[in-house]
């Protein structure tokens, strides 16, 4: 769809994690996609401190906004719609968001609608990018299975409808994937986001050059069983905290061994990161063969990850199943995503929310507007 002018300008907020994002769409278009990140100030507590958060959302708001609108060449006046995230998130970074949201909708008349971030997740996907960096290009299609990985997030949504039709199919019943990736990480004494540093360490960046083994160590699969994929409550859901339990007793393991008899660091490093993946792709893969959907779109942050991306791109082509993965910039959190999905929210004529809505970390992800 190529956008008009007769479609609504959205702008779009995003404040549920450690990104604040502010995005402005008209149609699929994008026009500004501005994200300023709060995650250097978490890097010595080794993960996101909600306080921390919260605070550098009240900084960051005001200049992310000015920067976003400056992009796209407009001003508050020329915008249709306010679009934020009412969750899921940490609340107390969610308000900042919401708040900010009600004053800029009762200070301009704009309707204001609070939107779920998990279906801005696939919204994102909806956006015209003629970036190299899609993989193997934009434009989503539906129905789809969708595999949302992030720090906060590890869901399997089955979509037929980006309003009015996301299914849960599965999510963690314990960490995040990217969360697992920052403890290990911690644990392996490397600094946060752990993701992209375990991967460093997993092709031998940290030491010696040589690509690690993902077979040197026996990690777990969490929920992988016979018995859970039996099970409709288990069969797509996630558990990762045994494997960072793991993590943690191989550590201790090789620190017992003399230093010429232990793994090397890039061997535990690609076992872990074989061990998420491997759980990652298959119930992915699950999920498609069950519902006979053959489309499969990537979100969140540890869409980043080489070895998810390739594994994944391989067994989707092996099983002929179209795989969508947005550019980075659109994967990770931003406002850019809430906008999109706001543009569906308002085509569709759904009314905006109540004046006084307020946040819910733990929203639904059938809720789509609150
Ligand atoms: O979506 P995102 O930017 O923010 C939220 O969590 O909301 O995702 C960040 C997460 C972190 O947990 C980080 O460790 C993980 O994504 N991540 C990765 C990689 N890059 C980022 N995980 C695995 N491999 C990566 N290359
Ligand atoms: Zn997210």
């Amino acid at each position: 769809m190529t956008a008009t002018m007769t479609e609504p300008l959205i702008l779009g907020i995003e404040t549920s994690c450690d990104e604040t994002g502010v995005g402005i769409v008209r149609g699929s278009t994008l026009l500004a996609n501005t994200v300023a990140s709060s995650m250097d100030e978490h890097v010595r507590f080794g993960g996101v401190v909600p306080e921390v958060a919260s605070r550098a959302h009240v900084q960051a708001f005001a200049p992310t906004l000015t920067r976003a609108l400056q992009t796209a060449g407009v001003t508050l006046d020329d915008i249709d719609a306010l679009c934020v995230t009412a969750g899921p998130g940490l609340s107390g970074a969610l308000m900042v968001g919401v708040s900010a949201a009600k004053g800029l909708a009762a200070a301009t008349g704009k309707p204001l609608y609070g939107l779920n971030h998990l279906a801005g997740h696939v919204a994102a996907a909806t956006l015209d990018t003629s970036s190299d960096e899609a993989e193997p290009g934009s434009g989503l299609e539906l129905p789809t299975i969708a595999l949302l990985v992030s720090g906060g997030h590890t869901e399997i949504l089955k979509i037929t409808d980006l309003v009015d039709g996301i299914e849960l199919l599965g999510s963690t019943i314990d960490d995040a994937a990217g969360e697992a990736f920052d403890k290990t990480a911690r644990l392996l004494g490397l600094d946060y986001p752990g993701g992209p540093n375990i991967s460093k360490a997993a092709v031998g960046g940290f030491d010696d050059g040589v690509p690690g083994d993902p077979t040197a160590v026996k990690f777990p699969r969490g929920l992988m069983t016979a018995k859970d994929l039996r099970d409709p409550e288990r069969r797509y859901a996630f558990s990762f905290s045994g494997l960072k339990t793991a993590a943690l007793r191989a550590v201790e393991a090789e620190k017992a061994k003399p230093e010429s008899e232990r793994v090397r660091l890039a061997d535990i490093a690609a076992s872990f990161e074989e061990a998420v993946v491997d759980v990652l792709v298959r119930k992915t893969l699950l999920a498609s063969e069950d519902t006979g959907i053959n489309r499969v779109l990537l979100g969140g942050g540890v869409a980043a990850n080489r070895r998810l991306r390739d594994r994944l791109s391989q067994r989707c082509a092996d099983e002929g199943i179209s795989l969508l993965i947005p550019p980075l910039s659109l994967c990770t959190d931003n406002g850019a995503m809430m906008a999109a999905l706001g543009a569906h929210v308002v085509a569709r004529g759904k009314q905006p929310s109540a004046p006084d809505f307020g946040v819910t970390s733990s929203l639904e992800v059938d809720q789509v507007v609150v």
